[in-house]
């Protein structure tokens, strides 16, 4: 079997558009590939952080994963801070990257335009990631766009790495999913559900309640053209309510449409709420039962294990390679 490893950023609380457009996906995933999923929480240091609220954010993340239906039995799940040689792997790979290249990184230009004082880690942060995917010799790395440069460094440092000392390390391969269906703001339907947009009305949270989600879905922005069907490009509103239906409902955008093409806007959205509010229900059951039980330490302790034994036994390899330590 592939191997495939995926980082999932603390960052911002999850939606339901994490969940249709992304989780869902690696859901499938674990079915076709080894899995190594962990939280790159040094990543998320990167910028500043509330050191109380990235904390309770990694365990939340973590256990509301769990409750969407990865399997702990079938991904190894970790947290990256917590093995040690994703920082040391990482200065190897510091001395081995050329300043030229480390300052091609498009997401860092973007990134430094937008912060005052911007730290060194930002600079270095692809360089750590190319560790964390080197270290276990992943196949394959899903991730969006934004991040399929630094897929390819990860993949020029393997090469460079291998060309000099002998092969040590697998090129990895970025696996840029088809995206599931994409859910877009309430509020403003032409643009994606963000979970770092400022007006929250338009998003959906996973561990929003019940009267909070019927009421951002039943003040949706539609059209007052006041007949169902979609069409995404002029009637943006609308063809996102039925998106998100047939996500959940697992028919087809056809077989949505039909069903209510004869509803009114109201009814419609009556509907939604119905069947985003039962699955949103189903997954925070789930999560306050993992929250509660343990199972989320109980998951993470046993991923660091098997980690740590993989990480040690590959940086011994390039310890003797490099001409480090006693070995
Ligand atoms: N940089 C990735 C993101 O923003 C997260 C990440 C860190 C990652 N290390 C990784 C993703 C290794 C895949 C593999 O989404």
């Amino acid at each position: 079997m592939k191997r495939l490893l995926t980082g999932l950023q603390p960052s911002g609380e999850l939606t339901l558009g994490s969940f249709i457009g992304g989780i869902k996906q690696s859901v499938k995933f674990q079915d076709e590939y080894e899995s190594f999923i962990f939280v790159p929480d040094l990543h998320a240091i990167t910028v500043p952080q509330d050191p109380l609220l990235l904390k309770e954010r990694i365990k939340k993340n973590v256990a509301l994963y769990l409750a969407c239906g990865i399997d702990p039995n079938k991904n190894i799940i970790y947290l990256q801070s917590e093995n040690l040689y994703h920082t040391n792997l990482s200065w190897i790979l510091e001395c081995h990257t050329y300043m030229g290249e480390a300052s091609r990184m498009t997401q860092f230009k973007d990134k430094s335009k937008r912060y005052d004082n911007v730290s060194v880690g930002l600079f270095t942060y692809p360089i750590l990631m190319a560790a964390d995917i080197l270290l276990y010799d992943a196949d394959f790395v899903p991730v969006g766009i934004d991040q399929k440069q630094h897929v390819e460094l990860a993949r020029d440092l393997a090469g460079r790495f291998n060309n000099k000392y002998g092969t040590t390390f697998k090129l990895p391969e970025p696996l840029i999913p088809k995206i599931g269906a994409k859910i877009m703001d309430l509020q403003n339907p032409t643009k994606k559900m963000s979970k770092s947009s400022e007006d929250i009305k338009g998003l959906i949270f996973l561990l929003d309640n019940e009267d909070v989600i019927r009421k951002k879905i039943m003040s949706a922005v539609t059209d007052s053209d006041n007949k169902v069907y979609f069409d995404p490009e002029n009637k943006p509103g609308i063809s996102n309510l039925l998106t998100i239906y047939s996500a959940l409902s697992d028919l087809d955008i056809k077989q949505v449409e039909e069903k209510f093409k004869n509803y009114n806007y109201g009814n419609l959205k009556k509907e939604v709420a119905d069947i985003v509010i039962e699955k949103i229900l189903e997954i925070q059951k789930k999560y306050h039962e993992y929250m509660d039980s343990g199972l989320v330490d109980e998951v993470l302790n046993k991923g660091l294990k098997i980690v740590q034994e993989i990480a040690q036994n590959k940086y011994n390899e390039i310890l003797k390679k490099v001409g480090l330590g006693r070995i």
